[in-house]
């Protein structure tokens, strides 16, 4: 367990969860850090859930918060929707299997669907993460350009791979000047020659970015961002269009990771509001429908690179046409299709369809609602974001743009405040964007908001 100072928030989160600390001590002992993703680790110890349902998850203490966290983003019907449950058991009853090892019929009505909604995927592959569809995303600009670097945002989030993991949360002094961000590893153990093949950019600011796409052009691949810097921060239409503008004169792929932002800034994701083309898209998250699972789609010519039938590769055992690394795009996975993550996506969606507008709205009234209980305490607060994501940033400057402005935010406070709404029955990993479901209403959004003026009056 480690060692924090323990803020007021923090002393009453450990006499409020202390089966949760009971079990942290013992899941230490299985697993490093007592947990199997970093990411669920918080201090002093995460939450031990037992039970969802709904807008509301339960901990080992029997207590009940209103969870904004929804796995990341992921559960946008929220916890054990009837829908999907159905669907679920429709597929393994109707279907009789869990998995076929062959194509199936959910795979192409899952892709037409999918083609529909997002213009840009003209062809697409399921994956079983969000990690694994930018990997691909990343391998399919390599395949189709011949180039071996990659260029992403300062701040910016793909998964846990060598190429991606730098600079995503990088101590700014470290981290170069603003405009001519410098590469920061963000693990242990990432290789060092990789890393040196990722190039970094800052979010927003076009005309640096151009500067430094046109300087590596001949190398760079692609260039892969979050349209909506961790979910939140969007970026402005001109760098969107000035971007999408310069990628294309420079033959580098633009690559739209909406793998927070698909089913959950619009059916479309950040493409359809932006009104962009991206080379290549990967989703995930929602559209899984809290099954683990990806989508990579984009243009045609560059997707069709991996068809086994047309190229021969690794696993053509007729030996009639021998593997030729500079003709076949290997991509695959056992579990890639998987039907019945599949019927939960699809049910998810075809619930989605009726009902994110509402999504939106409620997100709206409680976006609205932080505000004004910051502002009658006159703390100068934002909530930032598009659609069903948003977070809170306590701050003076007047936008939030990118990464370096967002570390000028008071995280302390922010974190203090999200200590005591835990405390309230308001689920939130601490400093964590919120993500809303079709079944947050009326009754979860006052709950909230009474939390909030609760902690607000206990700390001003
Ligand atoms: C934008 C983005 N890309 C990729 C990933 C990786 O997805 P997964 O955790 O499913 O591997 C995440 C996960 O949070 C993400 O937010």
């Amino acid at each position: 367990m480690s060692v924090v100072k323990e803020s007021e928030g923090i002393k009453e989160y450990i006499k409020k969860t202390p089966k949760s600390k009971e079990f942290s001590e013992k899941s230490s002992l299985i697993m490093p850090g007592g947990v199997t993703a970093n990411i669920k680790f918080f201090e002093p110890y995460p939450i031990v859930m037992e039970k969802g349902k709904g807008a509301y998850l339960f901990d080992l203490d029997g207590n009940e918060y209103v969870d904004y966290m929804l796995s990341y983003g992921a559960l946008k019907l929220g916890h054990g929707h009837p829908k999907v449950l159905q669907a679920v058991q429709n597929q393994l009853q109707d279907e009789g299997t869990m998995l076929f090892g062959t194509p199936h019929k959910l795979e192409v009505e899952m892709g037409t669907k999918v083609m529909e909604l997002y213009p840009s995927m003209e062809r697409i592959r399921y994956t079983n993460s969000g990690t694994e569809a930018t990997l691909l995303a990343i391998r399919l600009a390599y395949g189709y350009t011949g180039k071996y670097k990659i260029a992403k945002f300062e701040g910016h989030y793909h998964g846990g791979y060598d190429q991606v993991l730098q600079s995503v949360n990088p101590k700014v002094n470290d981290a170069g000047p603003a405009n001519n961000p410098i590469g920061i590893s963000e693990s242990r153990g990432v290789d060092p020659y990789i890393a040196e093949q990722t190039i970094i950019l800052p979010f927003n600011n076009l005309e640096a970015t151009i500067e430094i796409l046109t300087k590596w052009k001949d190398e760079l691949a692609g260039v892969i961002l979050e349209p909506i810097q961790g979910g939140f921060i969007p970026a402005d239409q001109d760098f969107m269009d000035g971007l999408r503008k310069v990628t294309e004169e420079l033959g580098i792929l633009l690559i739209f990771d909406e793998v927070k932002t698909g089913f959950r800034i619009s059916m479309g994701g950040a493409q359809q509001i932006y009104g962009i083309k991206p080379d290549i898209t990967a989703l995930g998250k929602v559209v899984g429908g809290g099954f683990p699972f990806g989508i990579v789609g984009g243009k045609k010519e560059v997707m069709d690179i991996s068809a086994p039938s047309a190229f021969s590769d690794v696993f053509d055992s007729s030996q009639s046409k021998h593997s030729n690394a500079q003709d076949v795009l290997f991509h695959s996975g056992t579990y890639n299709g998987h039907p019945t993550i599949l019927a939960a996506g699809l049910e998810t969606i075809a619930v989605l369809e009726t009902e994110i507008a509402s999504v939106f709205e409620n997100t709206e009234k409680l976006k609205k609602g932080i505000v004004e209980l910051f502002a009658s305490k006159s703390i100068r607060a934002q909530t930032i974001g598009i659609g069903s994501i948003f977070n809170v940033v306590i701050t003076d400057l007047d936008e939030v743009k990118n990464y370096r402005d967002l570390q000028q935010s008071n995280f302390a406070l922010r974190k203090e405040i999200d200590y005591h709404l835990l405390v309230e029955g308001i689920y939130m990993k601490p400093l964590n964007r919120y993500s809303l479901s079709t079944v947050h209403g009326e009754t979860e959004i006052n709950r909230t908001l009474e939390a909030y003026e609760t902690v607000l009056n206990k700390l001003f």
